[in-house]
């Protein structure tokens, strides 16, 4: 018969190849992929769009249920929009890169962002891989593979400043790593490790050979089943 639906859980920092990772072992294994940071990217956009004040966590809570965010999960063709407009792009600037910490750390932020991934979760008909920072840990704690991947700070800086085609790898490191410190340190479900994860230390591998094993942990998982 048909397998059973599998739920992996992708969480860590960001440079370490989640995205990356996520995606390729989705496509490989014909699960849907799930991008929560996009979701978070997308919401602080509709944010800064609507001359909301990031400072004020009340202005923030106030509207957090008016974007409509809708993500497609197609791993060869991911996409997302709000109330109907692609933002793909528009969420990866350094405006809404510098803001999406804050407006992620609201509490009816997060509520909002978590039921929406639970229910894209349940209802993908072959299983799906969501990557993020609080996956494993609080939106899908019953997932059936939890995979948490790190890597040094230089090595996550070099990955980074590549991606954004030629940034200064000092800035990046430091505006890296004051991201990952306000993620991991916030009241509600920081950036962390849960204690059923495998932890997979990426610094010395290759992007294919990090997706290789992370495909092999889901096998081992579905033969287990
Ligand atoms: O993975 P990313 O860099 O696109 O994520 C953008 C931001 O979204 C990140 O700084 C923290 C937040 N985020 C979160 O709080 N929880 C998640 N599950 C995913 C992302």
């Amino acid at each position: 018969g048909a397998a059973k639906p599998v739920i992996v859980a992708i969480d860590g920092p960001s440079g370490t190849g989640k995205s990356s990772t996520s995606r390729a072992v989705a496509a490989q294994l014909g699960l849907s992929y799930l991008d929560t940071g996009a979701q978070y990217r997308a919401i602080t956009w509709w944010m800064v769009t609507n001359g909301i004040d990031i400072e004020d966590p009340s202005a923030i809570a106030a509207v957090a249920g008016k974007p409509e965010i809708v993500s497609g999960t197609d791993p060869s063709g991911p996409t997302i929009t709000v109330d109907g407009v692609d933002v793909a792009a528009p969420i990866r600037t350094q405006e809404v890169t510098s803001q999406v910490s804050a407006v992620s750390a609201v509490p009816e932020v997060r509520a909002r962002i978590t039921e929406l991934q639970r229910s894209i979760a349940t209802s993908a008909e072959h299983g799906i891989v969501v990557e993020g920072r609080d996956i494993g840990t609080t939106v899908l704690p019953d997932a059936d593979l939890k995979i948490f991947l790190t890597a040094s700070p230089e090595a996550r800086a070099a990955r980074r400043s590549g991606e954004l085609k030629g940034a200064d790898v000092h800035s990046t490191r430091e505006a890296l790593l004051k991201r990952d410190a306000a993620d991991s340190s916030r009241k509600t479900s920081p950036l962390a490790k849960a204690d059923d994860a495998v932890e997979v230390d990426t610094t010395e591998l290759t992007l294919q050979q990090v997706i290789e094993c992370v495909v092999t942990l889901v096998e081992e998982k579905r033969a287990a089943q």
